[in-house]
């Protein structure tokens, strides 16, 4: 059955840089993960942040990794190093099945969960090869690269299907989450969901949460 518990990460690419210690604070006690997009240029056509950044980070939130980069392979161990969770890989960048499974294997043995990504263009069968053995699922719902784009529908039919395959797996969408869209989200199988500017930009931060959970 689907876990109960809506879990939010707030994604930290829509927070404010110049105070980044505050703005992870500041939905540290009302989060439950706390995403951190990695971009490489190249993967997706923007550049974030990575581990030199992110060890300047004090949070008791657990860090879900998302590698939005080419050769995610060669980023693994340094957030492993850091203590991450979770860590997300895209299904677009490692098409073949024993390395994606070498690659789920090696973030195991490092202490976090593995996730897939698929974009919205993706289709869910192109990782079926791994779904029954994943720890997470994500299904994007924006074109990766860039936080406060609108939220594409048609995604929420591959959510369907996974949830009805998969009633155990987590599984995590991203892109354009708000008040309107979380309902769907939650509606289609998600459990968990990732927001960035409807949380960071809200006055009440805990409210935004709170009211993604319980959409
Ligand atoms: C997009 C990122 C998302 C994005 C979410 O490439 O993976 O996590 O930051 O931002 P919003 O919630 O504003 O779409």
């Amino acid at each position: 059955m689907i876990t109960s518990t809506i879990l939010i990460a707030p994604s930290i690419l829509s927070a404010d840089f110049s105070k980044l210690q505050e703005e992870v604070d500041s939905i540290a006690g009302s989060a439950d993960w706390l995403q951190v997009d990695v971009m490489d240029g190249h993967f997706v056509p923007n550049l974030s942040f990575g581990a030199p950044v992110l060890k300047w980070l004090k949070t008791d939130l657990p860090l879900d990794i998302h590698l939005m980069v080419q050769n995610p392979a060669d980023r693994v161990q340094e957030f492993l190093d850091l203590g991450a969770a979770n860590i997300t890989f895209h299904a677009e960048a490692v098409k073949d099945t024993k390395e994606r499974k070498e690659l789920m294997d090696k973030i195991r043995s490092g202490g976090a969960t593995a996730g897939i990504a698929i974009n919205p263009e993706t289709s869910i069968d192109s990782v079926g090869d791994v779904l029954k053995s994943i720890d997470l699922l994500l299904v994007m719902s924006v074109h990766p690269g860039f936080g406060g784009q609108e939220f594409i529908d048609h995604v929420l039919s591959q959510v369907q299907t996974a949830r009805a395959a998969y009633p155990d797996l987590m599984i995590q969408m991203d892109g354009g989450i708000d008040e309107k869209t979380a309902p769907k989200c939650i509606k289609a199988g998600a459990n968990n969901l990732v927001s960035g500017s409807f949380i960071f930009g809200a006055k009440d931060r805990t409210m935004a949460i709170t009211s993604l959970r319980s959409s």
